[in-house]
């Protein structure tokens, strides 16, 4: 990266995507399978993935499958479909359920995707809560993971859109220092990958109901800055519907389906906490998603403008 700036060239992970959206924003709130939902959307349609999938450790009826590595590898491969080529894919998980009931965890879809894919590995994010059980015989777990896979090496990244402001006296001590940039020290530090969030407590107000539901600063730092207005986000376990209510608040269209369909239910409830947001949005629900914009890529996708930092135009990300 320092040779990369000291030449004057962007990484390509901090080109920006320059977008206009019109209108409101479209999401899909259906009850389907994860593969019939990804088989059913065009190649290239996508931006930001959001994936919390199970991992066979019993926390519901839903986490318990045989075979756990070979059902996940075929949603990843579709996943490399629908992406485009600024597409970010993240998956939610741990490295310490393997053994303790089922097949799978995260450390088994990453070496899956080493050895089978052509995603880049991006960030490994560290999302550290302080609350959490208890433990005797080995130290409490605070943390899970969150791997972040770039479709290819012009992946989408606003940074600027998650800088964590510093405070007024922290600021001044930071500015003292010559190595540090005063411009980007004023619009805030990066976030790094430790994100430290507390998880949801069994009566946080943001609470629909779905046992594993994630808070919604979590997705709404990865919307944020891996996805731009007007892109699609499509999340195939949606759960509580979380990604579909901060797609809303943030300006970008959704796809969210879960097979268990108490989703429209707990979605109902997102949807009653997403209302003082004054945004313009529209629902499709069933089986008809045609009226998409993921369905008409070229008629409705936002023009895509990629500038490096230098303001010069790089090449055309059509999928
Ligand atoms: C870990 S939870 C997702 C929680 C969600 N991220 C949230 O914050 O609310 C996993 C979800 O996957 C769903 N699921 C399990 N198997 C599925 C399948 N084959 N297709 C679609 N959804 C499935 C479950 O119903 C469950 O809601």
């Amino acid at each position: 990266m320092n040779l990369l700036r000291k030449n004057g060239v962007a990484h390509s992970s901090t080109r920006s995507v320059s977008t206009s959206t019109n209108g409101p924003t479209s999401h899909v709130i259906a009850v389907a399978d994860c593969l019939d939902t990804l088989r059913k959307l065009p190649t290239g349609s996508i931006q930001l993935v959001v994936c919390d999938p199970p991992y066979n450790i019993n926390v519901a009826a839903w986490d318990d499958m045989n075979q756990y590595v070979d059902w996940a590898s075929k949603w990843i491969r579709e996943v490399e479909r629908v992406l485009a080529p600024t597409g970010n894919f993240v998956i939610f998980g741990g490295l310490q359920y393997q053994g303790e009931a089922g097949s799978g965890d995260l450390l088994s879809l990453i070496s899956w995707m080493r050895q089978h894919s052509p995603m880049l590995l991006v960030n490994l994010i560290i999302w550290n809560y302080p609350n959490g059980m208890g433990a005797q015989r080995f130290f409490a777990n605070r943390h899970e993971e969150i791997v972040w896979f770039g479709k290819t090496p012009k992946y989408f990244f606003d940074l600027d859109a998650v800088r964590q402001k510093l405070s007024p006296e922290t600021l001044e001590l930071y500015k003292k220092d010559k190595r540090l940039n005063p411009e980007s020290l004023d619009k805030g530090i990066n976030p790094t990958n430790v994100w430290k969030i507390t998880r949801l407590n069994g009566n946080s107000k943001e609470r629909v109901g779905h046992p594993t539901q994630k808070p919604k600063a979590l997705i709404e730092r990865i919307v944020r800055s891996m996805s731009y207005e007007g892109s699609t986000v499509l999340d195939f376990f949606a759960g509580s519907g979380i990604t579909s209510r901060v797609a809303i608040e943030e300006g970008r269209h959704s796809i969210s389906t879960d097979i268990d369909p108490q989703m429209l239910k707990y979605f109902g409830q997102q949807i009653k906490q997403v209302e003082m947001f004054n945004r313009d949005y529209r629902l499709i629900k069933g089986n008809d998603w045609s009226s998409h914009p993921a369905f008409a890529p070229s008629a409705d996708a936002p023009s895509i403008e990629v500038r490096d930092r230098l303001g010069h135009q790089v090449p055309s990300l059509s999928p």
